[in-house]
């Protein structure tokens, strides 16, 4: 069974094509490389020791994504990974992100609803609760005032969803709001690649761990928490790409009660900034240097997850620790530095 991953040679695009193959789907790549390096095909293939299929693609060529359902037209479902995702950048260029993220969609589908029955897995975020009022926030906290471009585009991409849903019963969508990513592979064959000087904490930890960066800079340590620092829910990336193949699963063999459904996927377990430094230098054996600076714009208090609604209805379960996680990420960050 062929099915689509756009943005495959991303972060968490890669590590949903390495469990996707595992339990035996064909996959195809599209990805247009603004963000990822071809390279990651070799990652994914000793992994796994098939080959994926890929195209050079860049979705917002409608005539390009036409052309290539008509050369796939066997594809049965379709993962929607390839969006932009730095908040800074998108309040610099909101119309770069709003065409990256918004008219890929639509082009996307477009040609799944000219199809008979289609499968579509949308990658959400956490980001839509804003600062949710209550701790752990289910699927039914209200979804708050974008804070960002970047998160407006989430928003707005999973309207955009519903309401084809709502007039085309032959689409069958999951959107999964993530918590926060981390990790890599346990094999360090693929991982996390930030370009430049990572904004997300776990990649700045672990390149000042190795020496690349000088020092972190905590955002604030004056929050209403109990050590100060912000709180957030860090998922293994490896659990997260599983929750993809599980989603999938429901909509392919037509165990979903609705044709549009939301699903949070995080841990769980909120933790604080503080925290994750430990767990760093508990799994490296190594101090970490970093500083108290003045808190950043635009953070939430605390934002962690009730996964109940993917733990029941899904039947998926995070199962790596924060360790566990920080492990992969560590040995990751090693393994491209040697
Ligand atoms: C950020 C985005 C979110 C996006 C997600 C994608 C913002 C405000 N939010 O989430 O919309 O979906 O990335 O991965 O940018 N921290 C430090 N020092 C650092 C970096 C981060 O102390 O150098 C702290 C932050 O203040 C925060 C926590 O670490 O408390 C996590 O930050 P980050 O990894 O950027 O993720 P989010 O802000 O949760």
């Amino acid at each position: 069974m062929k099915i689509l991953v756009t943005g495959g040679l991303g972060f968490i695009g890669s590590h949903t094509v390495v469990e996707l193959q595992q339990e035996g789907y064909e996959v195809v790549i599209i990805d247009n490389c603004s963000n990822a390096s071809e390279d990651v095909l070799e990652g994914i293939t000793s992994i796994t020791g098939k080959q994926p299929l890929y195209e050079k693609i860049d979705l917002r060529n409608k005539s390009d994504v036409i052309g290539f359902f008509s050369r796939h037209p066997d594809v049965e479902g379709v993962i929607h990974f390839a969006a932009s995702k730095a908040v800074g950048e998108s309040v610099e260029k909101p119309l770069l992100y709003y065409e990256n993220n918004l008219s890929t969609l639509v082009y996307l589908l477009q040609q799944l609803t000219r199809k008979n029955k289609a499968h579509f897995i949308f990658s959400s975020s956490c980001t839509v609760y804003g600062q949710a009022d209550e701790m752990p926030i289910t699927e039914n906290a209200p979804v708050k005032p974008a804070e960002s471009p970047y998160g407006n585009t989430k928003q707005i991409g999973e309207e955009i969803i519903r309401d084809t849903c709502r007039v085309c019963p032959q689409l069958q969508a999951i959107s999964l709001r993530y918590f926060n990513p981390m990790g890599a592979h346990p094999s360090a064959e693929i991982g996390e690649l930030p370009l430049g000087v990572p904004q997300n904490l776990v990649p700045f930890i672990t390149q000042t761990g190795i020496g690349l960066r000088e020092q972190l800079s905590v955002f604030g340590d004056d929050y209403p928490t109990e050590d100060g620092t912000c709180i957030r829910d860090y998922i293994h990336v490896v659990d997260l790409a599983k929750a993809h193949v599980v989603a999938l699963k429901r909509l392919l063999e037509q165990g979903n009660e609705e044709n549009y459904e939301v699903f949070n996927v995080g841990t769980g377990t909120g933790s604080s900034v503080l925290e994750v430094i430990r767990s760093f230098e508990r799994v490296s054996g190594s101090k970490l240097n970093y500083k108290v600076v003045d808190r950043r714009a635009g953070d939430v208090i605390q934002a962690y997850a009730d996964t109940s609604r993917a733990n029941r209805i899904l039947g998926w379960k995070a199962e790596s620790t924060l360790d566990d996680a920080m492990r992969s990420a560590w040995k990751w960050e090693q393994k491209i530095r040697s």
